[in-house]
């Protein structure tokens, strides 16, 4: 952990070097941080800024708003998908992993998008066989 990247006292949280270190590991790398580090400080104090990837481009994603509105830091801990990393604290041996790039449900580069239902009773006609839909 680089410690350069932290701010080292505090007038609220205190002095750095009073807090405890937790261990915890994101992708399969074991990281160290502190008592009261979010996963995304934890992170971004060791240098990893990248937390998942677009699921349809597979672009880097990382923190954006870091209040917990955005969801960009979408990650999966402990085997629990979609957890925000900015507003989740680090325990120690937890593990992280990044989101990864997946399928979506309407992506338009996989599908006829034109074959899709407009509405619930195209849908439904659909199902029962229509094929006037
Ligand atoms: S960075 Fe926006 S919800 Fe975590």
């Amino acid at each position: 952990m680089n410690k350069q990247k932290r701010i080292t006292e505090h007038p609220v949280l205190g002095r750095m070097q009073d807090r405890e270190e937790v261990t915890f590991t994101f992708d399969g790398h074991t990281y160290k941080g502190f008592k009261g580090d979010t996963i995304a400080s934890a992170l971004l104090a060791n240098g990893v800024r990248r937390l998942r990837v677009h699921e349809e481009t597979g672009t880097p994603r990382g923190i954006y708003c870091n209040i917990g509105h955005c969801f960009e830091c979408r990650t999966t801990v402990d085997g629990a998908d979609g957890v925000r990393a900015c507003l989740t604290p680090i325990r120690e041996g937890m593990e992280v992993k990044s989101g990864q790039k997946e399928a979506l449900p309407l992506d338009s580069q996989h599908h006829d998008a034109h074959k899709l239902p407009k509405t619930y009773a195209d849908f439904a006609k659909q199902e029962a066989g229509d094929p006037h839909v």
